[in-house]
């Protein structure tokens, strides 16, 4: 099976080349939203340094409902209106939070969490899922961080199928 090695001495445009190009052998052949967004978490946190949480919202028509992901477990569900991850899909704009204490409505899933980036996953436009990184360090996350899942929230858009697509991957309750 594919193993990854730590990423975090590579500059940080190195960093998420390496990072792309190893999502996107793991993705080969797979469309599954499930399979893809399991390996895609564990990937992003085996191989990039200072993360706690790293992993997947979903959205389900209404509301966020968690994914696969790596880190401590999270809260289940989040409406549009609230936390870092219902800003970026409601605004459908990643969210770089610095402090995530002067972010207001943040929740705490891990109260080691310090600073916090989400990227919303766009297809036609429309939000799917949100991609989450909690960090322990105060302003891990920087404009690169934020270009670079970007550029991985877009590629799992493309190679991965949604309810619209099958409803036997149908991810709603
Ligand atoms: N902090 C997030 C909640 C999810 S956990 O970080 C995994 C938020 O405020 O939306």
């Amino acid at each position: 099976m594919f193993s990854s090695s730590s990423l975090a001495d590579l500059p940080k445009p190195a960093q998420y080349a390496a990072l792309l190009e190893q999502a996107q052998a793991l993705m080969s052949g797979e469309s599954n939203p499930i399979a893809n967004a399991a390996n895609i978490s564990a990937l992003v946190m085996s191989s990039l340094p200072q993360l706690n949480w790293a992993g997947f919202y979903f959205f389900d028509g209404q509301e966020l409902v968690l994914g696969p992901f790596q880190g401590k477990p999270a809260c289940l569900r989040i409406a549009l209106n609230r936390g870092v991850c219902g800003a970026a899909a409601s605004s459908l704009q990643t969210q770089l939070v610095p402090d995530v204490h002067a972010f207001p409505g943040h929740i705490a899933c891990d109260a080691a969490s310090r600073s916090e980036l989400v990227v919303p996953v766009l297809r036609d436009g429309a939000v799917v899922a949100v991609i989450d990184l909690d960090s322990p360090a105060h302003a891990r996350f920087d404009d690169e961080d934020a270009r670079g899942f970007e550029a991985l929230a877009s590629l799992i858009a493309t190679r991965t199928r949604t309810a619209d697509d099958d409803d036997n991957v149908r991810i709603t309750s």
